[in-house]
């Protein structure tokens, strides 16, 4: 004690004369006196250094190369209650290591190569905070942690436990949490967790988790959140028991094969039970008894073929998705506060006439891919009488025109979504007195937006609308106002000038992954957007885009509308920003706007043979060619109809043709001095075989 002394005499005499070398420091480490701490980072050494100041409570040694922790490495260090030995390379912690560390409270070594704790190794530690997570680990034997009255959290995720023994876990009266994740644990022992009375939060994710024995939770009387999702249960019966005060359980990914009466019985708090992905085919009918605060229920992907909803009185949300349900929930007066069904994915073959109508609080609806619907065997009906109904999702559903019948008795104000299917045209009045904050039509088959901007002049409004990887080559003048566009990976070609001029309270737009190669200089002169994505499209800066990259320099603009050059070859890959604004020149002798000269197009042709419509553009820079057809597709050389292509010196090619293609067609053509447009007329004659 007294030589102690005499040298913390002597050091601090030492220290006065040359206060940046501390020799009670280990080279290169930090050594700090208010707290007695130390951090040594980045150091290529493979053992702990000696020489810490004997007060020290606090050590960091991370992101070294220690490979080995010696018994007597910390026992100069007798205060020590905080230790890190993070992004290490140890891989042998020698029995003794931590003897003698009274006060040690929290370790932590993630990150290392540790493939062995001995039983013992902690018996003189306090410890209450233990990470030892991302090692190599193999097993848990009873003893290295059994019996510490203190440790309170246990993070053991990412290791190759394939050992838990009888006891690993028992005796620990203050343990609190316990994660565990990834890792091959078979089986979950009976007593593991004995004594463990204040247990809060248990984490044994992805651990190959195939049985837990009977009682393993018994003591946990505390637990309130529970996750073995991505293990490989077959069943849960008498596993759950006694778990009362459970507010979360997942059980997503494993193989449960059934949820019978007792299975969840006594989770009377539970809030969010996730079961989905696993194989469950039955549940009883009176599998959610005093169930009543269960509020999410995740049943998605399991091979369900009937759902009752009895006494699932509390539920909010319940996904039913992708099962192989052949008839709507039954029993749906039990579920008076359901507010979100999610019945996508099921060969449900019919739906009543106000299916919905005794969910009383039904917000939203989710039918994509439902045989009734791809089939056409759902009574239009089917959801009418629900007035909460708000939201319904139809997807994938295999729609040629819009289902103006299944919607016409519900009031969708919140969001419609119709993705996927294959509408290419809507009618005036489809969208008639709708209202309607999010429309979503991506993945249809729409290549003319100018039919769809006239049918939704009938709603009263539309706040958001998705297009994207609908066939779009042209946006024409004045586009129906939203608040916020999704037009990403459409076959956009063009532009009008105007197209954005009712789009005062745009606030969002994106026309990424489009085929545009210059914007109009006044395009969005008018509107405030926030937020643009105009990446992968390609951008030719060249003297189309001068007019665009003025304004936006004079405005300030830069930041906002991230345009990257992608030709003249010159430019390719450099920002429009950064380009001199002289350098945006075009290579022409006349700038003209386009003019159009079709003739040499086919009048007349036999139905079943193949047309030619000629559209010769003059006019510099060279000019984007759209042609519309009689019946309102529009089509460019970027789209790919099996009939209909435009060639690249402009010409319209029909393969072959049927009655309904005669009429007139139009081309129209655009470079940044002008549109033009010319119609060309064809007839199409046939014999009463032909179509
Ligand atoms: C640790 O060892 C590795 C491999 O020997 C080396 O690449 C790395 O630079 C060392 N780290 C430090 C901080 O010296
Ligand atoms: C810990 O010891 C160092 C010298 O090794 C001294 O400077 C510091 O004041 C001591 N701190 C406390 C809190 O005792
Ligand atoms: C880690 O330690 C082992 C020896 O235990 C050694 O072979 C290896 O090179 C070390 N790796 C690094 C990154 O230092
Ligand atoms: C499950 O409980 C319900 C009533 O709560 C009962 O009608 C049904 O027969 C029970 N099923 C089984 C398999 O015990
Ligand atoms: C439907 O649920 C109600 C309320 O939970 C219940 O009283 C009734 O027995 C259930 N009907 C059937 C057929 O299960
Ligand atoms: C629709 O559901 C069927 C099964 O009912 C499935 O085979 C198909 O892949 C699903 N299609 C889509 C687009 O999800
Ligand atoms: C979609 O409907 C067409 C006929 O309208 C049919 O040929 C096709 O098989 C249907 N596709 C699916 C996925 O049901
Ligand atoms: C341009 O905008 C940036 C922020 O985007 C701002 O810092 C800068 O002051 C603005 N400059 C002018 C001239 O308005
Ligand atoms: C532009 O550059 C990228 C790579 O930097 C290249 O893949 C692409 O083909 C170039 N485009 C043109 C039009 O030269
Ligand atoms: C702009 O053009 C000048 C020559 O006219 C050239 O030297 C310069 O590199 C060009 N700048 C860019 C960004 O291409
Ligand atoms: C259109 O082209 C034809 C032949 O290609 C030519 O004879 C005719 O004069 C052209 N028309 C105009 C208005 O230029
Ligand atoms: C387009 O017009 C030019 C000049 O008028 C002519 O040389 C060319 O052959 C025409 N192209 C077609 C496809 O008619």
């Amino acid at each position: 004690m007294l030589t102690t002394m005499v040298t913390i005499l002597s050091l601090l005499l030492l220290l006065t004369f040359a206060p940046m070398v501390s020799l009670a420091c280990p080279h290169g480490c930090k050594c700090y006196s208010d707290v007695p701490s130390v951090n040594c980072y980045n150091l290529g050494i493979t053992t702990v250094p000696s020489g810490f100041p004997p007060n020290t409570t606090l050590l960091a040694i991370r992101h070294c190369n220690i490979t080995t922790l010696r018994r007597g490495d910390f026992s100069g260090m007798p205060l020590l209650a905080i230790l890190y030995l993070d992004w290490n390379n140890i891989s042998t912690i020698e029995p003794g290591t931590f003897d003698g560390l009274f006060h040690l409270k929290s370790l932590s070594f993630g990150g290392n190569c540790v493939g062995k704790l001995n039983p013992g190794l902690f018996k003189d530690n306090k410890l209450t905070d233990f990470d030892g997570s991302d090692n190599r680990i193999e097993a848990i034997p009873s003893g290295v942690f059994t019996n510490h009255s203190s440790l309170t959290s246990l993070i053991l995720n990412d290791n190759r436990i394939s050992m838990l023994g009888a006891a690993a876990f028992a005796g620990l009266p203050q343990l609190v949490e316990i994660q565990i994740n990834d890792n091959l644990i078979p089986c979950l022992p009976a007593g593991a967790l004995k004594g463990a009375s204040k247990l809060w939060s248990l984490s044994m994710a992805r651990s190959a988790i195939s049985e837990i024995e009977q009682g393993a939770f018994s003591d946990s009387t505390s637990m309130q959140i529970l996750d073995l999702s991505g293990n490989l249960l077959t069943t849960l019966e008498g596993t759950l028991k006694g778990l009362s005060n459970l507010n979360s359980l997942s059980v997503s990914g494993n193989r449960v094969l059934e949820v019978t009466n007792s299975t969840l019985t006594s989770l009377t708090s539970l809030r969010d039970c996730w079961l989905d992905n696993n194989k469950i085919r039955k549940i009883d009918s009176g599998a959610f008894k005093g169930m009543g605060n269960l509020n999410n229920f995740y049943l998605g992907n399991n091979d369900l073929e009937e759902m009752p909803l009895n006494e699932l009185v509390g539920v909010l949300k319940l996904d039913l998705a992708n099962n192989r349900l052949q008839t709507p929930p039954l029993n749906m007066t039990a579920a008076p506060n359901l507010a979100i069904l999610m019945l996508s994915g099921n060969p449900m073959k019919s739906l009543a006439p106000s299916q919905f109508a005794s969910l009383k609080s039904i917000y939203e609806v989710d039918l994509d891919n439902v045989t009734a619907l791809r089939e056409h065997t759902m009574d239009p009906r089917a959801l009418c009488g629900a007035p909460t109904l708000q939201s319904v999702s139809m997807n994938n559903n295999n729609f040629t025109s819009f289902p103006k019948d299944l919607l016409t008795c519900s009031k969708i104000t919140s969001y419609l979504s119709l993705a996927g299917n294959r509408m290419a045209k809507f009618k005036k009045d489809d969208f008639y007195l709708m209202q309607i904050v999010q429309l979503n039509l991506a993945d249809n088959k729409i290549t003319n937006i100018s039919i769809l901007s006239e049918a939704l002049e009938s709603v009263i409004f539309v706040y958001s609308l998705t297009l994207s990887g609908n066939p779009i080559v042209f946006l024409p003048a004045k586009v129906y106002p939203v608040g916020s566009l999704t037009f990403d990976n459409m076959k956009l070609r063009a532009v009008d000038k105007d197209a954005f001029e009712w789009m005062g309270k745009l606030q969002s737009i994106d026309m990424g992954k489009n085929r545009l190669r210059f914007i109009p200089g006044k395009l969005f002169a008018n509107i405030s957007v926030e937020k643009v994505n105009l990446e992968g499209n390609p951008w030719q800066c060249d003297c189309q885009m001068y007019e665009f990259a003025q304004w936006m320099k004079n405005n300030n603009m830069t930041e906002k509308f991230d345009v990257v050059c992608e030709g003249p070859v010159t430019l390719n890959g450099t920002y429009l920003s950064e380009v001199p604004l002289k350098n945006l020149t075009c290579d022409c002798v006349h700038y003209q706007a386009p003019t159009i000269n079709t003739t040499g197009s086919d009048s007349h042709v036999e139905a079943g043979q193949r047309a030619r419509l000629v559209c010769n553009v003059t006019g510099c820079p060279e000019a984007a060619v759209i042609w519309t057809t009689p019946l309102g597709d529009s089509f460019s050389e970027d789209s790919d109809d099996p009939r209909f292509s435009v060639l690249p010196d402009g010409g319209l090619e029909i393969h072959e043709t049927k009655i309904t293609d005669a009429g007139m067609y139009i081309c129209t053509a655009i470079n940044y001095l002008g549109t033009s447009q010319e119609r060309v007329g064809l007839m199409v004659t046939g014999s009463a075989t032909s179509k």
